[in-house]
């Protein structure tokens, strides 16, 4: 028996008791702090409403364990603001943990974790030696030897200890548990399933993810210093699948891919569908850059849109989550629609992708990708969250028991400038956003959208009530003022921004989402001096027609704002 299987561990620093029994876990949980009114109201919770809450006994901040964690959090957000005191996401209650889905589909796995005597808040060990993460295509002999040996040995818990929490199918079950409706809010938002992507709990919980994960992978090959390698897919020279993860005999390998995915083939992180090499590789820097610098305004933007008790699932993600992250997961899952992989097994659905080595890996990189955002992407955006709400949400796992000359081709990839103004009256087939709206994306769609001054304003498009079927992969993408039909390249200076969603699980399969795609820098590259309108020109890339848009407007770049 593992020794640290009946040690569950609380992220927390939560002073509450620790030591209640695994029947009632959470047991201690304050259900005071809400407040008759929010009661009444309590499945439309906005994170960011003013709070009137109890003195909440027992909660405290946890970032100065998230300082310790990465230093993702810098000095000047440990003001806290009272006020704006709430409820964060609680961590769930593994005894009610229940059926997960696809669809409607009852799936035929069990993903709820195995129960513990006791949940410890976790303390962060002391610093003992730097992990330093790979490239997976330029990882060493010795480092690929150390990763496929210490999977092996995960994998082998599988049999040797089904219920070892520390086990390969254990840890891939986390993420259906959190994705796919096993896990529900607790206390008073049962009702609600616990959803940890499409918002911004997608950095820190996957960050939390992989950090115990590969503390499990350093522990069953006793090395302290073992590191996972990140998919390098922001730089041409990382665009395939990693090589390591192709071979059958390994235990890196997966059969549940898509055959045509390996080898030189290039990632489409944009469902382009383009089968050009370079353009592919065009259309990948295009849209990192779209996401990580030109189409982002705003915080929430980039990281997720708030998330709180009481808030309906998948608020909306950010740029990267929607974008790249989504991509990677689409292109290496199997592109079935029926038989045994017809839930896009193992990438392209959140309960089973966790069962491909290859999503730590790709989640290495959107980690980094978060990292690159916060300190090495230069804006006026602020980087982090300050509110509670963020800082304090919970997550149950078990435990274990930087070359900084970094090559980012992405980062200056702004499309060259249109060399001739379009004339927006000679674009076809374009309908004021008015008379359309709310509109299907069963085609492309061109719509005039009146600007919210005349000129090169300081604006940001902001398309909202997008409401799609959940249990699909969808993608489109965005262009602003766009004469041509080239619509397989993205390295355009037309380009704006994109949205994607990986299939999942939600209540009534209907998702709703907003996202704001900024367009100051666009207005540079594509003249729009004289103008008061634009066309937006919106292309489905992947099930257009189980997308509608009910709004699109342009407004003014909030000032460093946290929300939009
Ligand atoms: Cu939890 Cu890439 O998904």
């Amino acid at each position: 028996m593992a020794s640290l299987q009946a040690s569950c561990t609380v992220l927390s620093t939560n002073p509450r008791s620790h030591s209640s029994s695994s029947t009632q876990p959470l047991s201690a949980k304050p259900s005071h702090l809400f407040t008759n009114q929010r009661r009444s109201h309590r499945f439309q919770v906005s994170c960011d409403a003013k709070k009137n809450v109890e003195t909440s006994q027992g909660k405290i901040d946890r970032r100065n364990m998230l300082l310790g964690l990465g230093g993702m959090y810098s000095a000047a957000n440990l003001v806290s603001n009272p006020s704006a005191y709430a409820d964060p996401v609680q961590a769930p209650d593994f005894t009610k943990c229940g059926d997960a889905y696809v669809k409607d589909v009852l799936l035929d796995v069990k993903c709820c974790p195995p129960l513990a005597d006791k949940i410890i808040d976790y303390e962060l060990p002391k610093f003992e030696v730097l992990r330093k993460r790979p490239a997976a295509h330029r990882a060493t002999k010795e480092q690929v030897a150390k990763y496929e040996k210490a999977i092996q040995a995960m994998r082998d818990l599988d049999t040797s200890d089904p219920q070892d929490p520390r086990g390969f199918t254990q840890q891939a079950n986390i993420h259906c548990a959190y994705c796919n409706g096993a896990h529900d809010q607790v206390g008073d938002f049962s009702n609600l399933d616990l959803q940890v992507h499409n918002s911004w709990l997608f950095f820190p919980f996957h960050r939390w993810y992989l950090y115990f994960y590969e503390r499990i992978l350093g522990k069953l090959i006793n090395d302290p210093t073992f590191a996972l390698p990140f998919w390098n897919w922001d730089n041409p020279k990382g665009m395939t699948l990693p090589p390591i993860f192709d071979k059958p005999s390994s235990p890196l390998y997966d059969a549940k891919r898509d055959p045509k995915n390996n080898g030189s083939a290039i990632v489409d992180l944009t469902f382009s569908g383009s089968t050009d090499p370079l353009q592919l590789v065009a259309n990948n820097l295009s849209s990192i850059y779209s996401e990580m610098v030109r189409s982002v305004s705003t915080t929430t933007a980039f990281v997720g849109k708030p998330y709180c008790a009481g808030s309906k699932p998948s608020p909306g993600g950010g740029s990267s989550e929607n974008g790249s992250h989504t991509g990677v997961h689409w292109w290496v899952g199997t592109k079935d629609t029926s038989g045994p992989n017809k839930f896009n097994e193992d990438m392209g659905n959140f309960y089973s992708a966790g069962r491909d080595p290859v999503f730590y890996c790709h989640h290495s990189n959107v980690d980094r990708m978060w990292h690159l955002w916060r300190d090495v992407v230069k804006n006026d955006i602020p980087k982090d969250i300050t509110s509670p709400d963020y800082l304090n949400a919970e997550f149950l796992f078990y435990d274990e028991h930087k070359r900084l000359r970094i090559d980012l081709p992405w980062l200056n990839y702004r499309p060259p400038s249109k060399a001739v103004k379009a004339k927006v009256e000679n674009i076809s087939d374009t309908k004021t956003a008015a008379s359309v709206l709310p509109v299907n994306l069963k085609k492309t769609v061109r719509l005039i959208v009146p600007k919210s001054a005349k000129g090169k304003a300081d604006e940001q498009l902001v398309l909202e009530d997008i409401q799609t079927d959940t249990t699909k992969f969808i993608k489109f993408d965005v262009f602003i003022n766009d004469e041509d039909d080239k619509i397989e390249e993205l390295d355009r200076a037309e380009y704006a921004g994109s949205f994607a969603q990986v299939p999942h699980k939600s209540k009534n399969k209907k998702g709703k989402a907003t996202i704001s795609l900024k367009l100051t820098d666009m207005y540079d590259d594509i003249d729009v001096s004289e103008d008061d309108t634009i066309v937006v020109t919106i292309v489905p890339r992947s099930n257009g027609q189980d997308v509608t848009i009910g709004g699109i407007k342009v407004i003014p770049v909030p000032k460093q704002a946290q929300s939009g």
